[in-house]
């Protein structure tokens, strides 16, 4: 593994934990220099998402990263959730107990443009959940493009969906913010669900977790046995995906992802497409390119570093 020593990158995640989220959170804080985190409506409610967030600091014994509520509900449409994969709380599997920790005061729509403003040119946006906060943060201050070092997305797909047959879940939730996000002209990768369902910690991973003595990843392996079986019951997976933490590590590891540059847009009016993220694959020259999609992970380096990141907590 690669992993560049040095002067660590500079990250912001906005997020909706959810059990992937969890990991991503981890892996942030242990490989970044993690200024803050924003949660959003997604996998469950707003409430239950800054809640858990706040409970994995706390978990994990993380005191040094604010964390800011944002976006309740999407900018069009009906809000969704994702309780038939994550639970009632958005993380159930373990009982984990009311975090002490509280957000900051400010909106998230707020750190998300300070934390440009104060790291210009430095900054990378992970946007790990329906991506509400980052569209409204551009439609407040437009200059934010130009402010971040570059997004990474996980979101969309480059083929099928898994909340519709077309739809990835956060695309799916708020389809106007994500293309608002994909033509904002910043440098931008996107990581599809047709790539991060097949990058996963499986039965006997969760059992080194659990078997590691750590509080920390014994706690992550009940959660993960929870998100693994709801997995399997839907869709047949005979692991977790860690679909979050496939947007964090390329940036870290460039052996860990291949992508291709291409045209990406999100459909918003289709009967069966709205949400669906139409990667433009046709080959060169690509016409008007905006992003960078994910189409080769390298699972073995993916999930080394997951699990070598959940074992390095107390
Ligand atoms: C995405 O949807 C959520 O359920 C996960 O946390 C991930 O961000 C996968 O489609
Ligand atoms: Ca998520």
């Amino acid at each position: 593994m690669t992993i560049s020593t040095g002067e660590r990158t500079k990250l912001l995640i906005d997020c909706d934990p959810g059990h992937d989220d969890a990991v991503a959170i981890l892996v942030g804080h242990r490989h970044f220099d993690l200024l803050a985190i924003t949660t959003t409506h997604g996998n469950s409610s707003l409430e239950n998402t800054t809640r858990n967030a706040l409970a994995v600091l706390e978990l994990a014994g993380i005191a040094d990263v604010q964390a800011a509520k944002g976006a309740a509900s999407p900018l069009v449409g009906a809000t969704h959730h994702a309780q038939h994969v994550h639970g009632k709380s958005g993380l159930d599997g373990h009982d984990l107990p009311l975090p002490s920790l509280q957000p900051v005061p400010d909106h998230a729509i707020d750190v998300i443009i300070e934390t440009a403003r104060a790291h210009q040119g430095e900054l990378i946006l992970a946007v790990i959940g329906p991506a509400t906060n980052i569209a409204l943060a551009l439609r407040k201050e437009p200059r934010l493009a130009g402010w971040v070092k570059e997004v990474t997305v996980m979101g969309g797909s480059g083929g099928g969906g898994n909340m519709t047959a077309a739809a990835e879940f956060n695309a799916y939730c708020d389809p106007e913010a994500l293309a608002a996000v994909m033509t904002a002209g910043w440098p931008l990768r996107m990581v599809g669900v047709d790539v991060t369902r097949t990058v996963g910690i499986d039965a006997a991973n969760i059992e080194i977790l659990r078997a590691s003595g750590k509080r920390t990843a014994g706690v992550i392996a009940d959660l993960l046995s929870f998100y693994m079986s709801r997995q399997t019951e839907r869709t047949g997976l005979t692991h977790a995906p860690m679909h979050d933490a496939c947007a964090l590590i390329p940036l870290l590891d460039p052996d860990a992802m291949t992508y291709r540059e291409t045209r990406v847009d999100v459909e918003l009016t289709g009967t069966y497409t709205r949400g669906m993220t139409v990667c433009d694959f046709r080959g060169s020259p690509v016409k008007n390119p905006n992003a960078r999609v994910a189409v080769v992970p390298n699972q073995q380096r993916l999930v080394g570093v997951m699990m070598d990141t959940v074992l390095s907590y107390p």
